[in-house]
């Protein structure tokens, strides 16, 4: 549960500020329980920031000193070097709550530092399924609009009716409608234009007819066509397939997926088809734009990765396209194993792989 400030082990702290609204500044904070790849990383200063109101002021006191800054959630998706320099904000406004509710449908409204699994099992729990092919995303309620979490078929920005969050620019609390977020593959506005929008609260909209989206080939196959399950089955068997492909990052420091899967033209698609009978892809977007997204971890399999060790990092032995920290890993081992796998994917089909955790 990431909804509760870091715990304050070894923490020193600063004078108070004086400034109201500012939260207590910590300082050389560890970060280590906060990214999970697990890398011993040192936070030079750090709020927690647990109430939208108190960003104002922290905001306008970070940019007094011209000193870098980001946000963090969960650390689920990003990689971390060991010392980050200047201020780090750490998203844990708690809270959740049906503020709407008709025969039609319900909207919830949730703080961005809770934890996402938590969420949707919350959800749940008040009988209002849609959510539960995205259980067991680790990370928080914020970061999950932000790269648009997806997993079994479904992405969260179809479940998303709106996002609140202070604009860095207009320096005022703005409400986003899903339409103007922008949310296509792993990226939305959020993601496009960093450091500008901190999302303070996402407001979901579950509506009450509801049917399983199974048509992911993993979970079909889980089910019999004369059964039709429940929400609660469906996430039950979600959290079974990830856990038997994704390594626990209690377990074993990892970002999920490493690398995003790539998108092709058809024609690109045709060409290593032809040399690649077996390679596994997905048609994307519109079907007459052809376009087609090739599986990246079929790909780092084929090439011969999966399983390998470069010192304290590695490759998954479960799903080539998760790299992971076996204990003592950093930044730079971590993307040094990434251009390796680069460098290779690029010379034998011609495809870049894009990098999916955010870099600091
Ligand atoms: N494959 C291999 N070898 C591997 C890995 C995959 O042959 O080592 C093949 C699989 O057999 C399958 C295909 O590649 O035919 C795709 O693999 P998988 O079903 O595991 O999904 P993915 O495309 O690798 C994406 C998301 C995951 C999400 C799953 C399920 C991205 C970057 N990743 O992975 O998201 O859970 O689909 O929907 O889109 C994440 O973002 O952190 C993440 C885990």
């Amino acid at each position: 549960m990431n909804s509760a400030p870091n715990a304050p082990s070894s923490l020193k702290t600063a004078p108070p500020t004086g400034i109201s609204g500012i939260p207590e500044m910590l300082l050389s904070f560890s970060l280590k329980a906060r990214n999970s790849f697990g890398f011993e990383v040192l936070a030079e200063h750090a709020y927690s920031i647990t109430h939208a109101d108190q960003i104002s002021p922290v905001i306008q006191s970070i940019e007094a000193t011209g000193l870098p800054w980001r946000v963090l959630g969960g650390g689920s998706n990003v990689i971390l070097p060991p010392l980050l320099p200047g201020t780090t904000l750490l998203m844990d406004i708690a809270g959740q709550a049906i503020t709407q509710q008709d025969a039609s449908g319900a909207v919830v409204s949730v703080g961005a530092g809770v934890n996402w699994h938590d969420f949707v099992i919350w959800t749940l729990d008040q009988s209002l399924p849609g959510l539960e092919n995205l259980a067991l995303i680790p990370g928080t309620v914020g970061a999950a609009p932000i790269q648009n979490i997806g997993a079994y078929g479904v992405e969260v920005g179809e479940y998303i009716q709106s996002i609140e969050a202070y604009d860095c620019h207009s320096k005022t609390m703005v409400n986003y409608p899903a339409s103007e977020c922008a949310f296509t593959y792993r990226n939305s506005i959020f993601k496009a234009n960093p450091n500008r929008y901190i999302i303070t609260h996402v407001h979901f909209y579950l509506p009450a007819v509801w049917t399983p989206r199974l048509h992911y080939v993993d979970l079909a196959t889980l089910f019999t066509s004369d059964h039709v399950p429940t929400a609660e089955e469906v996430m039950v068997a979600v959290c079974k397939i990830r856990n038997r492909k994704l390594p626990d990052p209690k377990l074993i420091g990892n970002a999920g997926s490493f690398f995003q899967n790539p998108i092709v033209e058809q024609s690109q698609y045709l060409h290593l088809l032809d040399q690649f009978p077996e390679l596994v892809s997905y048609p994307e977007g519109d079907a007459h734009e052809g376009k087609r997204k090739l599986a990246a971890g079929w790909m780092i399999d084929r090439c011969g990765f999966k399983g390998m060790r470069a010192g304290a990092v590695g490759v998954y032995q479960n799903q080539a396209l998760v790299l992971v920290n076996h204990g003592g890993g950093t930044a730079d081992s971590v993307l040094a194993l990434a251009k390796t796998i680069q460098d290779k994917v690029q010379e034998t089909f011609g495809v870049a792989l894009a990098i999916e955790p955010i870099r600091y």
